[in-house]
């Protein structure tokens, strides 16, 4: 496995653009690319962008990025002009943070690698500027941690009207996380404690933002109610991490929090699960990009054409399906974000329990893996 890595690990020595070709390792084998789809046989994607000051918008030079979210991570350097760029296995989702003097360490929100490269911009906030959204809200710094998030709704748009009470940031077990300040409303620049509800600000793209001050380090849930386009109550969830004396940016909502999988109560591998594990060229979730007989993830292949020899692998695999206590399948943990590293798989599918797609694939188990 550590063949299809190789690419990966030489990132900074300038191994991008397309899918890492054929090359020779370390102990002289060759790390080869899945055969099956002719040319189109992507197993990674570029992940580029610039590095941008958050408050300035300048991009920054020299800034460190590492990810969280892949086994091994990654780590790069902006060059002069900001810019940045890495490969990831197509289906992964990470966070990238951005480190650099007299900024606080930027968490960014999900990166998601779906089948083609991400052009993304990343963002660090620079101390003075976070220094003065405490003094305008008037908050005294006590962890010092700030996190912003865009607040969208399914259609990716800005979700104004959204009052202080509505959005709580909650730890594992549900409860409110203590320390942390009220939600402040930003308007075009900066925190603007005049605000009573989310608003939408700037031009192309408008964003409604808001911020909680003070977090103590930790992952949680960022929870934010709202009425959804059929005028009922929904609540938006977002896996956030905090890190000490660091700035975080979410987003809550968006085009990607849409799923169809809520209509499927009674999964069936061939239907609702084989599909979902097949590349993402194939209209899946991209397993099968590692998954395969000569890939990095050989150990239990799922590309295979009949559904029914894929079942059968992976049930006669050890602890893939746990049928007495199913959330402990590593079907499922294997795939999900660990949120303290490190990671135990090579990439995460899952950011949390919360995704439409792990709680399918948690049903299916439970309800008895049918085929
Ligand atoms: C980037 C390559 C890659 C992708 C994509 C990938 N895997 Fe894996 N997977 C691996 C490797 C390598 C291993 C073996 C090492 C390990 O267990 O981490 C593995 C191991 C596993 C195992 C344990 C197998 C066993 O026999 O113990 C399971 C289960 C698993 N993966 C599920 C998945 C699922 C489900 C997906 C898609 C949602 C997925 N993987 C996507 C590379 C990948």
């Amino acid at each position: 496995m550590r063949h299809a890595w190789l690419c990966i690990g030489l990132i900074v020595f300038g191994c991008e653009g397309k899918a890492p070709p054929d090359q020779p390792t370390t102990d002289g084998s060759l790390a080869v690319d899945a055969p099956g789809d002719g040319g189109s046989d992507v197993t990674t994607a570029k992940v580029s962008g610039k590095v941008l000051d958050y408050f300035t918008g300048d991009p920054l030079a020299a800034t460190a990025i590492t990810t969280v979210g892949l086994q091994p991570e990654l780590a790069t350097t902006t060059a002069a002009d900001g810019t940045y760029s890495f490969e990831v296995a197509v289906g992964s989702k990470l966070f990238a943070t951005s480190t650099r003097n007299n900024f606080l360490n930027t968490r960014n929100a999900t990166t998601v690698v779906a089948q083609l490269p991400v052009i993304e911009n990343l963002y660090a906030l620079a101390s003075g500027d976070v220094g003065r959204q405490f003094a305008t809200a008037n908050v005294t710094a006590v962890s010092g941690t700030i996190l912003i998030a865009e607040l969208q709704n399914d259609l990716g748009d800005p979700l104004a009207g959204i009052l202080p009470a509505a959005i709580t940031l909650v730890d594992g077990n549900g409860a409110l996380v203590t320390g942390v300040s009220a939600p402040f409303f930003m308007n075009a620049a900066d925190v603007d404690p005049s605000l009573t509800m989310s608003t939408a600000f700037g031009a192309a793209p408008a964003r409604a933002r808001v911020a909680l001050l003070n977090a103590p380090p930790g992952t949680y849930t960022l929870k934010v109610n709202y009425t959804d386009a059929n005028a009922a109550a929904a609540t938006h969830t977002t896996s956030v991490t905090i890190t000490a004396g660091g700035a975080t940016l979410a987003l809550s909502g968006g085009l990607q929090a849409n799923s169809s999988t809520a209509a499927i109560t009674d999964p069936s591998f061939a239907t609702d699960i084989y599909p979902r594990l097949q590349k993402a060229s194939k209209g899946g979730l991209g397993c099968a990009s590692c998954h395969n007989l000569t890939g990095a993830g050989s150990v239990l292949p799922y590309d295979n054409t009949d559904p029914a020899v894929v079942l059968a692998a992976i049930k006669a695999a050890v602890g893939v399906i746990n049928a007495t206590t199913p959330a402990m399948s590593t079907f499922l943990t294997k795939p999900l974000f660990e949120t303290t590293p490190p990671q135990n798989h090579p990439n995460a599918t899952f950011l949390d329990v919360n995704d439409p797609n792990y709680k399918l694939f948690l049903l299916w188990i439970t309800l008895g893996t049918k085929p």
